[in-house]
Protein backbone atom coordinates (compact mmCIF):
# COMPACT_ATOMS: atom_id res chain seq x y z
CA UNK A 1 0.00 0.00 0.00
CA UNK A 2 1.60 3.23 -0.90
CA UNK A 3 2.37 5.43 1.60
CA UNK A 4 0.16 8.92 1.39
CA UNK A 5 1.83 12.26 1.20
CA UNK A 6 1.57 13.06 4.76
CA UNK A 7 2.48 9.87 5.87
CA UNK A 8 5.89 9.83 3.89
CA UNK A 9 6.49 13.78 5.29
CA UNK A 10 5.92 12.59 8.87
CA UNK A 11 9.08 9.78 8.02
CA UNK A 12 11.27 11.67 6.11
CA UNK A 13 10.94 15.04 7.05
CA UNK A 14 13.38 16.00 10.17
CA UNK A 15 13.50 19.64 11.32
CA UNK A 16 12.94 20.88 14.33
CA UNK A 17 9.17 19.97 15.86
CA UNK A 18 8.53 16.86 13.17
CA UNK A 19 7.71 14.08 14.84
CA UNK A 20 11.18 12.32 13.43
CA UNK A 21 12.87 15.21 13.94
CA UNK A 22 12.17 15.52 17.45
CA UNK A 23 12.76 11.54 17.81
CA UNK A 24 16.69 11.97 16.34
CA UNK A 25 17.22 14.92 18.65
CA UNK A 26 16.71 12.34 21.64
CA UNK A 27 20.12 10.80 20.06
CA UNK A 28 23.66 10.97 19.72
CA UNK A 29 24.58 11.47 15.95
CA UNK A 30 27.59 11.33 14.45
CA UNK A 31 28.33 14.06 12.75
CA UNK A 32 31.83 14.42 11.10
CA UNK A 33 35.27 12.88 11.78
CA UNK A 34 37.34 14.11 14.11
CA UNK A 35 40.24 14.78 11.93
CA UNK A 36 38.05 16.99 9.86
CA UNK A 37 38.48 19.86 13.27
CA UNK A 38 42.57 18.50 13.54
CA UNK A 39 43.63 21.40 16.38
CA UNK A 40 42.49 24.10 18.31
CA UNK A 41 41.50 27.10 16.20
CA UNK A 42 41.23 25.04 12.88
CA UNK A 43 39.52 26.04 10.53
CA UNK A 44 35.25 25.28 10.61
CA UNK A 45 33.39 22.98 9.12
CA UNK A 46 29.79 23.54 7.81
CA UNK A 47 27.53 20.69 8.48
CA UNK A 48 23.87 20.60 8.04
CA UNK A 49 22.42 17.90 10.41
CA UNK A 50 18.55 17.22 10.56
CA UNK A 51 17.70 20.22 8.46
CA UNK A 52 20.04 23.20 10.65
CA UNK A 53 22.81 24.80 9.18
CA UNK A 54 25.35 24.42 11.15
CA UNK A 55 29.02 25.17 11.87
CA UNK A 56 31.19 22.73 13.80
CA UNK A 57 34.46 24.39 15.17
CA UNK A 58 37.73 23.63 17.67
CA UNK A 59 38.27 26.76 19.98
CA UNK A 60 41.96 27.60 21.43
CA UNK A 61 41.70 24.89 24.01
CA UNK A 62 41.01 21.95 21.65
CA UNK A 63 37.14 21.77 22.58
CA UNK A 64 34.78 21.02 20.00
CA UNK A 65 31.75 23.52 19.49
CA UNK A 66 28.95 22.97 16.98
CA UNK A 67 26.41 26.21 16.26
CA UNK A 68 24.62 27.53 13.88
CA UNK A 69 26.23 28.44 11.12
CA UNK A 70 24.70 32.08 10.21
CA UNK A 71 25.41 35.20 12.28
CA UNK A 72 22.04 36.45 14.67
CA UNK A 73 23.37 40.11 13.55
CA UNK A 74 23.01 40.53 9.72
CA UNK A 75 22.66 36.36 8.95
CA UNK A 76 26.64 36.23 7.50
CA UNK A 77 28.03 33.06 7.30
CA UNK A 78 30.37 32.71 10.50
CA UNK A 79 32.18 30.27 8.08
CA UNK A 80 34.21 33.26 6.87
CA UNK A 81 34.55 34.37 10.59
CA UNK A 82 37.77 33.81 12.74
CA UNK A 83 38.43 31.32 14.84
CA UNK A 84 40.79 32.99 17.17
CA UNK A 85 40.77 33.40 21.09
CA UNK A 86 37.92 30.84 22.04
CA UNK A 87 35.32 31.72 19.73
CA UNK A 88 34.78 32.31 16.18
CA UNK A 89 34.30 36.24 15.27
CA UNK A 90 32.05 37.45 12.73
CA UNK A 91 33.55 38.82 9.84
CA UNK A 92 31.25 41.02 8.90
CA UNK A 93 30.67 43.53 12.19
CA UNK A 94 33.30 41.38 14.55
CA UNK A 95 30.31 39.95 16.86
CA UNK A 96 32.20 36.86 18.55
CA UNK A 97 30.44 33.62 19.97
CA UNK A 98 32.29 30.44 21.58
CA UNK A 99 31.16 26.92 21.43
CA UNK A 100 28.20 27.56 23.95
CA UNK A 101 26.72 29.77 21.46
CA UNK A 102 27.39 32.67 23.63
CA UNK A 103 28.07 35.85 22.53
CA UNK A 104 31.53 37.15 24.24
CA UNK A 105 32.37 40.67 22.61
CA UNK A 106 30.77 42.56 20.66
CA UNK A 107 32.92 45.57 19.53
CA UNK A 108 30.17 47.93 17.94
CA UNK A 109 28.88 48.39 21.80
CA UNK A 110 30.34 50.56 24.33
CA UNK A 111 32.44 48.81 27.23
CA UNK A 112 29.43 49.59 29.70
CA UNK A 113 26.95 48.19 27.32
CA UNK A 114 25.65 44.61 28.02
CA UNK A 115 23.87 43.78 24.65
CA UNK A 116 25.94 40.99 23.94
CA UNK A 117 24.63 38.94 27.27
CA UNK A 118 21.48 38.93 25.62
CA UNK A 119 22.78 37.72 21.74
CA UNK A 120 23.03 33.85 21.84
CA UNK A 121 23.42 31.45 18.84
CA UNK A 122 21.96 28.28 19.19
CA UNK A 123 24.58 25.79 20.35
CA UNK A 124 24.79 21.96 20.77
CA UNK A 125 26.92 19.59 22.27
CA UNK A 126 29.71 17.56 20.56
CA UNK A 127 32.04 14.95 22.03
CA UNK A 128 34.43 12.58 20.51
CA UNK A 129 34.22 8.34 20.17
CA UNK A 130 35.91 6.27 18.42
CA UNK A 131 37.88 9.20 15.68
CA UNK A 132 34.26 10.22 15.35
CA UNK A 133 32.28 13.33 16.79
CA UNK A 134 29.02 12.51 17.92
CA UNK A 135 26.45 15.82 18.28
CA UNK A 136 23.71 16.01 20.49
CA UNK A 137 20.66 18.37 19.27
CA UNK A 138 18.08 17.67 21.92
CA UNK A 139 16.85 19.41 24.90
CA UNK A 140 19.50 18.95 27.52
CA UNK A 141 17.67 17.23 30.52
CA UNK A 142 17.22 14.46 27.83
CA UNK A 143 20.84 13.82 26.98
CA UNK A 144 21.32 9.72 26.95
CA UNK A 145 24.37 8.63 27.99
CA UNK A 146 27.55 8.97 25.14
CA UNK A 147 27.60 6.70 22.66
CA UNK A 148 30.02 4.00 24.01
CA UNK A 149 29.70 1.76 21.01
CA UNK A 150 32.39 -1.11 20.87
CA UNK A 151 34.30 0.13 17.79
CA UNK A 152 33.94 3.24 19.43
CA UNK A 153 36.21 2.44 21.99
CA UNK A 154 39.10 0.84 20.16
CA UNK A 155 42.43 2.51 20.03
CA UNK A 156 42.58 5.26 17.88
CA UNK A 157 45.60 3.45 16.25
CA UNK A 158 43.00 0.42 15.17
CA UNK A 159 41.72 1.47 11.79
CA UNK A 160 39.41 -1.17 11.12
CA UNK A 161 36.94 0.49 13.06
CA UNK A 162 36.29 3.51 11.19
CA UNK A 163 36.09 1.97 7.68
CA UNK A 164 32.80 2.32 7.27
CA UNK A 165 31.25 5.66 8.64
CA UNK A 166 34.82 7.01 6.83
CA UNK A 167 33.60 5.50 3.78
CA UNK A 168 30.06 6.61 3.96
CA UNK A 169 30.83 10.42 5.16
CA UNK A 170 34.11 10.76 2.39
CA UNK A 171 32.06 9.14 -0.19
CA UNK A 172 28.60 11.87 0.80
CA UNK A 173 30.85 14.71 0.80
CA UNK A 174 33.10 14.50 -1.86
CA UNK A 175 30.28 12.65 -4.34
CA UNK A 176 29.01 16.74 -5.67
CA UNK A 177 32.71 17.90 -6.04
CA UNK A 178 33.77 14.76 -7.79
CA UNK A 179 30.73 14.73 -9.92
CA UNK A 180 31.42 18.72 -10.63
CA UNK A 181 34.96 17.91 -11.08
CA UNK A 182 34.53 15.37 -13.78
CA UNK A 183 32.13 16.96 -16.11
CA UNK A 184 34.89 20.37 -15.92
CA UNK A 185 37.72 17.56 -17.01
CA UNK A 186 35.67 16.19 -19.42
CA UNK A 187 34.16 19.48 -20.84
CA UNK A 188 38.23 20.76 -21.16
CA UNK A 189 39.79 17.64 -22.13
CA UNK A 190 40.79 17.08 -25.95
CA UNK A 191 41.57 13.25 -25.50
CA UNK A 192 39.48 10.18 -24.27
CA UNK A 193 41.82 9.39 -21.55
CA UNK A 194 39.33 10.82 -18.68
CA UNK A 195 39.21 9.11 -15.95
CA UNK A 196 36.61 9.02 -13.09
CA UNK A 197 37.75 8.12 -9.91
CA UNK A 198 34.89 7.81 -7.26
CA UNK A 199 31.53 6.62 -9.65
CA UNK A 200 31.93 3.40 -11.89
CA UNK A 201 31.14 4.78 -14.66
CA UNK A 202 30.10 8.10 -15.67
CA UNK A 203 28.55 9.67 -18.67
CA UNK A 204 29.77 12.44 -20.65
CA UNK A 205 27.42 15.81 -21.56
CA UNK A 206 29.90 17.64 -23.31
CA UNK A 207 30.12 18.50 -26.80
CA UNK A 208 31.79 16.08 -29.22
CA UNK A 209 35.21 16.48 -29.21
CA UNK A 210 37.60 15.53 -32.31
CA UNK A 211 34.50 14.30 -33.79
CA UNK A 212 33.68 11.62 -31.10
CA UNK A 213 30.36 11.05 -30.16
CA UNK A 214 28.99 12.67 -27.35
CA UNK A 215 27.82 9.91 -25.26
CA UNK A 216 30.47 8.16 -23.94
CA UNK A 217 31.02 6.07 -20.94
CA UNK A 218 34.05 7.02 -18.84
CA UNK A 219 36.55 4.03 -17.39
CA UNK A 220 37.12 3.50 -14.20
CA UNK A 221 40.37 5.11 -12.60
CA UNK A 222 41.26 1.24 -12.13
CA UNK A 223 40.16 -0.17 -15.31
S1 LIG B 1 26.64 40.17 10.59
FE1 LIG B 1 27.82 39.19 12.07
S2 LIG B 1 28.44 40.77 13.36
FE2 LIG B 1 27.17 41.78 11.95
Amino acid sequence: MALTQTQQQTLIETDRGTPMGELFRRYWIPAMLSRELPGPDCDPVQIKLLGEELLGFRDSNGDFGLIQEFCPHRGVSLFYGRNEECGIRCAYHGWKFDINGKCVDMPSEPDESNFKDKVRVAAYKMIERGGVLWAYMGPPEFEPPAPELEWALLPKRTAMYRSAFKSATIYKRSKAASTRATSRRCIASTSMTIRCTKARTATCTSKPIRGRSSKFRIPRADS
